[in-house]
């Protein structure tokens, strides 16, 4: 445990009843070039700006400040750890800084600068964090798209964010494949409106890319570069777009300020996971997403922290003793890893034989989110590691939890299936379909009373609207947050799943709307749905069910894999698409929407009742069977 035991009720308290003082003490932990003199602007409500009259620049944040504070610019602020390729680097806050400021240059000198996009294409390298830190040190704003993402992904992020320059590595590596990134980005080009001016490739030994006549080497391009400096920029200015899946096939583009995400993870970092400078934090997730961005890059170089960036699986190569290794080799204080990642090491080593291989008397803390964390597991972890073993809960859009067990704050007794109470700077409700409080112990949709604390996300990329429309619409007030739970009799909350059509496979959020667009392009189908069904070790995995176009002759077999191959062509392998029947109908209410709530109940084994809108039962009882198949 921590030595700063404070008080979470109070500091809960005060930062809904006084959130200007909690987050301008906060604030102290950030050099400001213009501090800021308040902190939350409601003028233009419900869209909300934090420290509206700050300047600051991430970068000189992360990495300037403890370099040129004297004391640590030797320490280690990265280690690089890749068991698919065999390597190993750690880079010092000093060589890390300087590293970023010659690609920052580079980037410049392609004509980058404040407010321009960047997209990043890259795997877990140590410059995928080079060139993310590089745009916030011009002020540019980065979109890092994730490696398993398909090249129409990409292009519908292309084509949104507008990027003058892409930067991407000329592959990846999963275990049982070395993925060309080029191909990918050349056929998403292929595809886009927007073309952006160039695209800087890290060439990999594993496979190199052939470079065209926009493409430009990244040894090449810093040869020539000279270091830039931090570009002050306005605490609201956006630090990156973080695409991510909603309801539509369309994704939505997080954005995040600047002043109030650096401020929000610095306070995050020690009061939720007890990390402070000199503290090896280990996340091990991907730059892709969310938990990458806030908690392998941001917060723990904020807080002069040292992270590890792991490019690899929980269960090998070598082996699933490898997350153990890692703890023990860099004496990882805490580890923050999705509850997939632990299923799928007890499925090869379910008595955690390869634990007993390894010193990890210097870890202290096992966190985990992305998905509900099961009991299950829970206990397996907690039994096997004898560390506390933390559930907490947030999302792309909040960038940092909004339920946990504030170990660096005041440590809570931890309840199974629960990621406890909720955090400084949310008030958290649960609310029926009118929008009224439930009383504790009744399920319903959670929502935050706005405004929602710093560091979330001010509005959707270029769409104001559809922010609006997506998260204030439904409660007057609320930010609605797409899950379903309820809060207990000693205030903790219990998150139950998605009320939407986002579904969580692995970790990895994807919309099931997007696949069913896929599945309806197919000329054969008529009609479609997707729904996420329980998978022991993915939490979800999803599931199609086509209805055929009347006088359509078709192999269903041969259907089947044209459609798994469309999914994983258009959306990408992430989506773990494998499963999908051709059914006679689907269930539908009276006025036309398909009941996929329902259909998700039976496949999971519930006892659905019969909605009463239902229009025909017929259709549901024959397709029970078909649900209920394991
Ligand atoms: N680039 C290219 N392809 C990728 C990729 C990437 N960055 N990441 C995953 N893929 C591919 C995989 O190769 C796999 O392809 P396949 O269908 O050809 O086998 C597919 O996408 C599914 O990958 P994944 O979800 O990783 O499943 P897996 O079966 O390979 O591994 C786990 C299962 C549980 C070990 C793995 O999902 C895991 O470690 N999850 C941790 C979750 C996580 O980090 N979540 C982030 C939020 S905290
Ligand atoms: P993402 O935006 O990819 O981080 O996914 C966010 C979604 O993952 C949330 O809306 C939840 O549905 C789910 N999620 C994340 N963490 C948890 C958790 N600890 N418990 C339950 N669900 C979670």
């Amino acid at each position: 445990m921590g030595d700063s035991v404070g008080d979470y009720r109070a500091a809960y308290h005060r930062s809904l009843t006084e959130p200007d003082a909690f987050w301008l003490d906060a604030a102290g932990a950030i050099d400001w070039t213009t501090p800021p003199s308040r902190a939350l602007d409601a003028s233009a409500a419900p869209f909300y700006r934090w420290f509206p009259d700050a300047r600051l620049n991430t970068c000189h944040n992360a990495l300037d400040r403890h370099v040129d504070g004297g004391t640590g610019g030797d320490r280690v602020a990265l280690i690089y750890d890749s068991p698919v390729t065999d390597s190993k680097a750690s880079y010092t806050y000093r060589e890390l800084r300087d590293e970023v400021a010659v690609f920052a240059g580079a980037l410049a000198s392609l004509g980058v600068t404040r407010g321009d996009r960047v997209i990043i294409y890259m795997p877990m390298v140590p410059r995928a964090v080079v060139a993310m830190l590089a745009c916030a040190r011009l002020g540019a704003v980065h979109s890092v798209v994730f490696g398993g993402f398909a090249p129409k992904e990409l292009a519908g992020r292309i084509d949104d964010a507008k990027p003058k320059v892409i930067v991407a590595a000329s592959c990846g590596i999963e275990p049982t494949r070395v993925v060309a990134y080029k191909p990918i980005i050349d056929d998403a080009l292929a595809v886009t409106a927007h073309q952006p001016d160039h695209v800087v490739i890290t060439q990999r030994p594993e496979q190199t890319a052939e470079l065209g006549p926009r493409d430009i080497d990244w040894d090449t391009l810093v040869e020539s570069a000279r270091p830039h400096d931090c570009v002050p920029v306005d605490a609201t200015d956006p630090l990156y777009i973080l695409y991510t899946s909603g309801t539509t096939g369309r994704p939505k583009g997080v954005v995040r300020d600047n002043g109030g995400h650096a401020v929000a993870l610095a306070w995050s970092l020690k009061a939720i996971y007890d990390i402070g400078p000199g503290d090896v934090f280990w996340t091990a997730s991907d730059v892709g997403w969310v938990v990458g961005h806030s908690y392998i890059v941001y917060a723990p170089l904020l807080a002069g922290a040292t992270t590890v960036l792991f490019e690899g699986k929980p269960v090998g190569p070598p082996d699933a003793g490898v997350f153990w290794r890692v703890i023990s080799e860099y004496g990882v204080k805490a580890l923050f890893t999705a509850p997939t990642a632990l299923r799928a090491v007890k499925r090869v080593d379910p008595d955690a034989r390869l634990v007993r291989d390894h010193d990890l008397s210097r870890f202290r803390t096992l966190f985990l989110a992305g998905e509900r964390l099961d009991p299950e597991t829970y206990h397996w972890a907690t039994e096997k590691l004898g560390v506390p073993v933390v559930d907490h809960w947030w999302q792309t859009e909040t960038g940092w939890p909004i339920c946990a067990n504030l170990r660096g704050l005041e440590p809570m007794p931890l309840k199974p299936g629960s990621p406890t109470v909720p955090v400084p700077g949310y008030d958290v409700r649960v609310l029926d379909e009118s929008g009224n409080p439930v009383p504790a112990g009744q399920e319903g949709a959670i929502a935050i009373k706005l405004p929602l604390p710093p560091g979330t996300l001010p509005t959707l990329w270029g769409d104001d609207e559809r922010y609006k429309q997506s998260y204030l619409s439904t409660f007057d007030g609320y930010y609605l947050t797409g899950d379903g739970g309820f809060i207990d009799e000693d205030g903790y909350v219990h998150v139950m799943g998605r009320t939407d059509d986002v579904i969580n496979v692995a970790g990895h959020r994807l919309s099931t709307g997007a696949m069913e667009a896929v599945l309806a392009a197919h000329p054969a189908v008529a009609e479609c749905a997707v729904i996420g069904v329980h998978d022991s070790l993915k939490g979800q995995l999803p599931r199609g069910f086509v209805v055929l176009k009347a006088g359509v002759e078709v192999h269903e077999d041969v259907l089947r894999d044209e459609l798994v191959a469309a999914i994983r062509r258009d959306i990408g392998p992430v989506a773990a698409f494998r499963d999908v029947s051709v059914v006679a109908g689907l269930p539908k209410t009276r006025s036309g929407k398909i009941l996929r709530k329902t259909m998700r109940g039976i496949a999971d084994g519930r006892d659905e009742p019969v909605p009463s809108t239902i229009e025909d039962p017929g259709v549901l009882d024959a397709l029970r069977p078909v649900l209920k198949r394991p």
